[in-house]
């Protein structure tokens, strides 16, 4: 995954002969003198609890597991159902959560990828079975309590439906299904076997991005009224995916799993029927926040996308997507813009979120824009929120001209100070949201990604392609977000 840098924040200049509202610009002293006021040891309490909160969370859990397994509750019997790039990440991930016996891997690439998940998990004492279709390995391991799916898009529904229907709760990779019918039959499934469907959106449990939705957004409504808000993901040119030749698929069971030839298996997600390019694969992720911090799902969609660089042999879908969402908030209309291209990685993967009072941007790297907020100069202060320990202290940014002899016009604002969301995951990524889905088997916990939330992300997600085939844009209505 691309991830680089930086900010795309600047407090910008009035026009012209415009005049300005006579609000009182704060400079640095005003602020080191405002902070003064605040108890330098309570600064950081409410992170620093959180944190540690957070961090003795699952040692806790690991003692009282490892005591509880003795008496076999608790332990919960785990397939794995899809064994590439991601299921390896998943596996990493889950064998650091306690309580988890691992039964069965399922893949269809059985000389390569299942053969190398089978022998990991060997080497952690599982026995484990390896099955190449998904419907023997239901038929012959009843055990199973849950199944974890990391299989191409166009196989989450089959997959899904068939696991839930044979009892068994399941943790599905996002995007919930390259097809509205697809993600419906999902929710529908989930409903009627009363089994638990959590859908891989891992920002959605991520310790992070939970802290800005509950205590900046939620209580403290930090950024006033969200007006516009803008994500990208940007990824540098990279070679397509291959295989060694020795481990090739042979051609029937390519067929008989859907993919016509090697190249295709490896590189599904440009395919339509298969993925839905870029916007699906890396826009689900980030269009999911719009929806979540935004408090609902959007009322209409442009966009503009196209295969402008690569090779149109090999990639259906579009490598360049731009899409504008309209959302009706409670507070008024908000504009989301969402990027992604596959040309140039500049600035990485971030979630940017402005309102009247000030930026939010964040992202789930821990090394790009892992979460900063600006306060915009004419907002009310944030020092009860620095006192808490919500976000830190400022560090004022210093006037440009200093350094660079730049003559700043005598209208502009003042940089806005940068504070940072001091909340920092030192799990992978995806530990916490597995965390979730196990916590919820076991009755502790309430799903952070349901069947029914998955859907409102894909029904969004999935629209921007439409309309950039429409030419215009598109409406939603409030039913198309439920089943
Ligand atoms: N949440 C995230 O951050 C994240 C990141 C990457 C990928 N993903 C998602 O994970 C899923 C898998 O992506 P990937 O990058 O691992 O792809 P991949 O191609 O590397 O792996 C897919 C695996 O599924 C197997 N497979 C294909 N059809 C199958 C079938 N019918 N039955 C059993 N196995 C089958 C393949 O052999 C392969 O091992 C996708 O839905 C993707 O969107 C999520």
């Amino acid at each position: 995954m691309a991830g680089k840098d930086e900010k795309d924040q600047e407090g910008g200049p009035g026009k012209p002969g415009e005049t300005k509202p006579s609000v009182k610009k704060l400079d640095r002293r005003d602020l080191l003198l405002g902070l003064s006021t605040v108890p330098a040891l309570g600064l950081f309490g409410y992170a620093w609890r959180k944190q540690h909160e957070y961090e003795q969370k699952p040692k806790e859990a690991a003692s009282a597991k490892t005591a509880a397994a003795s008496k076999d509750v608790s332990e919960v019997n785990v397939a794995l159902l899809g064994a590439g790039a991601q299921g390896q990440v998943l596996l990493d991930a889950m064998l650091r959560i306690p309580g988890l016996r691992f039964r069965a891997v399922c893949d269809v690439w059985t000389e390569y990828n299942q053969k190398r998940v089978v022998n990991t998990l060997k080497k952690f004492k599982f026995e484990v079975n390896g099955y190449e279709d998904h419907r023997e390995m239901l038929d012959k391991e009843k055990d199973l309590d849950a199944v974890v799916i990391a299989t191409p898009d166009f196989w989450h529904a089959p997959h899904t439906v068939a696991c839930l229907k044979a009892g068994k709760h399941v943790y599905c990779e996002k995007e919930m299904s390259n097809t509205l019918e697809g993600a419906r039959s999902m929710v529908l499934a989930a409903r009627e076997t009363g089994k638990l469907l959590q859908i891989g959106h891992q920002r959605r449990s991520h310790p992070r991005y939970l802290h800005c939705y509950e205590k900046l957004l939620g209580e403290a409504k930090i950024l006033g009224r969200i007006v516009t808000v803008n994500g990208q993901w940007n990824r540098a040119v990279s070679p397509d995916l291959g295989w060694p030749e020795r481990y090739a698929i042979p051609a029937d069971r390519l067929k008989k799993y859907g993919f016509k030839s090697m190249e295709q298996f490896r590189n599904w997600r440009w395919y339509k029927g298969l993925g839905g390019g870029p916007i699906v694969d890396l826009g689900s992720h980030q269009i999911d926040i719009f929806n979540w911090f935004l408090g609902g799902s959007p009322s209409a969609v442009m966009a503009s996308g196209g295969l402008d660089y690569h090779e149109a042999k090999t990639h259906e879908w579009y490598d360049t997507v731009m899409a504008i969402f309209e959302y009706q908030t409670p507070a008024g209309t908000a504009r989301a813009y969402y990027q992604t291209q596959t040309t140039n990685g500049s600035q990485g993967y971030f979630e940017n979120f402005m309102g009247d009072q000030g930026t939010l941007v964040i992202s789930e790297s821990e090394a790009n824009n892992p979460g900063f907020l600006y306060r915009d100069p004419n907002a009310p202060a944030w020092d009860e929120w620095v006192q808490k320990g919500y976000i830190s202290a400022p560090k004022v940014q210093e006037v440009k001209e200093k350094d660079e002899e730049a003559v700043l016009d005598v209208r502009e604002s003042v940089s806005p100070d940068l504070h940072r969301v001091p909340v920092v995951l030192r799990d992978p990524y995806h530990q916490p949201h597995l965390q979730n889905f196990f916590d919820a088997i076991r009755g502790e916990a309430k799903l952070n990604c349901p069947a029914e939330v998955g859907y409102e992300s894909a029904v969004t997600v999935l629209k921007v392609n439409e309309a950039i085939d429409a030419k215009r844009q598109v409406s939603f209505r409030p039913e198309d977000f439920k089943v």
